[in-house]
């Protein structure tokens, strides 16, 4: 019996692959929920440590509980030494997502519980992954910048202690403020491509280490984490404001991408971008004048791709449209932004993996083959 016509839906849109009470992405009405608990009451009263807790557990903490996971996260920061050597060997040769991939890979290595694939391993395993990544990316942007290995400090939290050892030196009040958001805003987003990819490697019950390494691998691209790079560098490119306009209607013309607008389950304004663009204005008062000039690029290509796109196609900014400038306003170099956002997501991968592996199902989709089958083997004399 020949086989029924398979229905392709291309990009999996549309497709269920769990059910998960991790995240909810509303994307008609353009909301977004932790566990139950809207971003933007997060952005505003949370850390990091608590929305990391939030994502594993199901539930925000009690006190001691969110001490414990303070203490788990900062005892695991300070990274071996074969880490550190492997982010000196390749600083300045690759680009800090490679170099974070093949470290995060490795961590494997120092951690002996790393084929322990209980579920309370699996915890301990995720606690030390999501705090030393981002002492990974740390020591990235210290090294590239000329600087030698930070150790943690343990007196500060998890985004104070990322940019002590990114700068060795504790971050101002403004600074933290900007990373903390940041941090909590790109901790989570339900099955995208780098948690798809995450939890593919992780089905096949590969470990942690694995997993979130596929993950980093996956969202290196220009077309999931890389946009928010890709942003600032056309922002940079346009130059200044009145170039704008140029720009974007050439963009248009030529059926370009405008880097940082549009979403797969997003039709409405990105909840994530409002917290950030209403954060670039915030910091206008005393910015500095490429923040200035930034900001303003970013306002007039907005207003521009939402009066062409918005309502009438859905294409609206996205998390990573107004990510640069606000991280640029924290000193944050360019090719850091999508590290940084591995190292805030690490906590969203690591929560799907306990989650998954719950009630774990080997992923293994079809295609559908449009080759021919029964060639007659050739051999390679003969096919001149
Ligand atoms: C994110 C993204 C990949 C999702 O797109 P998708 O669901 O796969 O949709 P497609 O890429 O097929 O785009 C659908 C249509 O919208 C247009 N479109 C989508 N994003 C656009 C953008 N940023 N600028 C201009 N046009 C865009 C496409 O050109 C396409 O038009 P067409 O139907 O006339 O060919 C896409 O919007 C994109 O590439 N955006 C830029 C990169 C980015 O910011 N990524 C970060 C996401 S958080």
């Amino acid at each position: 019996m020949a086989d029924s016509e398979p229905t392709i839906s291309k990009g999996l849109e549309g497709v269920y692959i769990a059910e998960s009470s991790i995240c909810k992405v509303d994307g008609q009405n353009g909301r977004l929920y932790y566990r139950g608990y809207p971003i933007d009451a997060l952005a505003k009263h949370s850390d990091f440590e608590e929305v990391t807790y939030l994502l594993l557990n199901g539930r925000l903490p009690k006190g001691k509980e969110l001490e414990d996971i303070k203490k788990q996260l900062a005892s695991a920061r300070d990274l071996p030494q074969g880490i550190i050597d492997i982010i000196l060997e390749q600083s300045g040769k690759a680009d800090p997502m490679d170099t974070l991939r093949t470290a995060t890979s490795a961590l494997s290595a120092y951690d002996p519980e790393t084929p322990d694939m209980s579920p309370a391993a699996n915890m301990r395993k995720s606690l030390r992954i999501i705090s030393r990544v981002s002492s990974i990316v740390a020591t990235i942007g210290r090294v590239a910048a000329g600087g030698k290995y930070v150790k943690p400090d343990d007196s500060l939290g998890h985004v104070a202690n990322f940019m002590y050892m990114l700068n060795h030196k504790a971050p101002d009040k403004r600074q933290l403020d900007i990373m903390r958001d940041m941090f909590i805003i790109h901790a989570e987003h339900s099955s995208n491509a780098s948690t798809f990819g995450t939890m593919v490697a992780g089905s096949t019950l590969a470990d942690i280490y694995s997993a979130i390494t596929a993950g980093i691998s996956v969202l290196k691209g220009p077309l999931h984490g890389g946009a928010d790079e890709a942003a600032l560098r056309m922002m940079k490119q346009i130059g200044s404001p009145e170039n704008t306009e140029k720009y974007i209607e050439s963009a248009l013309a030529g059926k370009q991408k405008v880097m940082g607008f549009g979403h797969r389950v997003y039709k409405a304004y990105d909840p994530r971008a409002k917290i950030i663009k209403a954060y670039l204005i915030s910091l206008q008062p005393g910015a500095s004048q490429e923040l200035k000039t930034y900001t303003a690029i970013a306002l007039k290509a907005e207003k521009m791709m939402v009066e062409r796109l918005g309502a009438s196609h859905g294409i609206w900014p996205n998390v990573d449209f107004f990510a640069g400038p606000v991280y640029t306003a924290a000193g944050i170099p360019v090719n850091l932004f999508t590290p940084i956002f591995a190292a805030s997501r690490s906590a969203g991968w690591a929560a799907h993996m306990l989650e998954y592996w719950q009630n774990n199902r080997l992923f293994r989709p079809l295609e559908k083959y449009t080759g021919q089958v029964d060639l007659k083997y050739v051999p390679i004399k003969e096919r001149e």
